[in-house]
């Protein structure tokens, strides 16, 4: 026998078996999001989208087939870091998801950045992600805080209001949201004349309410979203300050709560890059097939979590499903025009989308879109180096 050909016919059956074996591996996707606490919903719906997307394409992206693990971050920051290392180290993740909470997303990005794991936001909007965190590696599918708070500024001082009252969690989000919210309403002539808050995630704002009663601003800016946004919007109108003073704020205040809300909601008006009754082809055939498949209307969480698994399609279908490709992958996303139920979108520079905010009104059981409040909106993204 020969036993360098055996050898060599050894060895290419083994690099057949090995090239065969990659081929059929699955892309491995890495949920961290809040399954439990107040954004427990937010959580559901992002993986919903995401998976609603999959499933889209006969649940392969690029030509592969997903294998997904998941952990719950419970929106705490303290465990963000090891819940980010369970995904990246023990599950050794592709692709990382997550998350909701501006808090952990900002100990997800580092941990992303650390193992150089390519990482997709779906929801926390903290600014340093797209701003001093950003990297070649770090996208975002949902906004930063400072968007669709800003672009409520000009709305409202347009409305007639010239003095306001903020109020909010104190954590990045709020306090970046009501940055936001200042930057436009004081540009337009306005004034911020106080600036509440409370801590994430509380929901005790009674003396609070007392505190608006007593300033007796034109109107009221606030930032709050899933359990806490039900919470707060029912007791504004309890206390019956909805009556005197006008609330608004960025559109997570009423999307995905509207059910729990009620009547106390109806009638607000918000800001945000989603809407309902855009009643457009794209998002009429994403709200049916979403519907049919939750039994419940989409969210602006839900946009968010598909268009994350579109962009990874954009990703992976330009490097022909072939992962190790890593830089091709991601600049074929960084140059994506995503063609989102909200409306196209690319993005930035930084990551973060470049996109229409819209002005909606609550009427029923949705944000009825009114108007584009502002086109096109992109990020300054203060800080960010690439
Ligand atoms: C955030 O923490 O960035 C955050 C959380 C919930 C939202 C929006 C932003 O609905």
């Amino acid at each position: 026998m020969n036993h360098a050909l055996t050898r060599a016919a050894i060895a290419a059956a083994l690099t057949f078996a090995a090239s065969g074996a990659q081929a059929a591996d699955k892309i491995k996707v890495g949920f961290m999001l809040p399954y439990s606490g107040t954004f427990a919903a937010l959580g559901t719906a992002i993986e919903n989208g995401f998976k609603l997307y999959v499933a889209e394409q006969g649940g392969k992206l690029g030509g592969r087939e997903i294998e997904y693990f998941k952990v719950d971050d419970e929106s705490n920051p303290a465990k963000a870091a090891e819940n980010a290392n369970r995904l990246i180290k023990r599950d050794q993740v592709d692709v990382l998801i997550g998350t909701v909470h501006s808090g952990v997303a900002m100990a997800l990005a580092k941990a992303a950045k650390d193992s150089d794991t390519t990482l997709i936001v779906t929801n926390a909007g903290a600014n340093a992600i797209t701003g001093p965190l950003c990297g070649p590696g770090i996208f975002r599918t949902s906004f930063t805080n400072w968007q669709p708070a800003y672009a409520m500024g000009p709305v409202a001082f347009n409305k007639g209001h010239k003095t306001a009252v903020t109020i909010t969690w104190k954590y990045a989000a709020g306090d970046e949201a009501i940055g936001g919210f200042k930057e436009g309403f004081e540009k337009a002539g306005g004034k911020v004349v106080k600036e509440l808050s409370l801590p994430f995630p509380n929901v005790e704002f009674q003396s609070l309410l007392t505190e608006i009663a007593a300033t007796k601003p034109d109107m009221v800016f606030t930032f709050f979203a899933g359990g806490g946004a039900v919470k707060f919007v029912q007791d504004y109108h309890a206390a019956g300050l909805d009556k005197t003073i006008p609330l608004y704020g960025s559109g997570f205040l009423t999307d995905g709560t509207l059910q729990a809300q009620g009547a106390s909601a109806q009638g607000l008006l918000t800001t945000l890059h989603y809407a309902d009754g855009l009643n457009t082809p794209r998002d009429n055939a994403f709200r049916a097939d979403y519907a049919k498949n939750y039994n419940m209307p989409p969210d602006v969480y839900a946009v968010q979590g598909y268009d994350a698994a579109q962009l990874m399609q954009s990703g992976l279908t330009a490097v022909k499903g072939d992962f190790s490709k890593k830089a091709d992958f991601r600049t074929a996303m960084r140059g994506a025009t995503v063609d989102s139920p909200r409306g196209p979108f690319t993005l930035s520079p930084a990551g973060n989308p470049v996109q229409d905010i819209y002005l909606r009104r609550v009427d029923g059981l949705e944000n009825k879109v009114v108007d584009v409040a502002v086109k096109k909106l992109a990020d300054p993204a203060r800080g960010c180096k690439l």
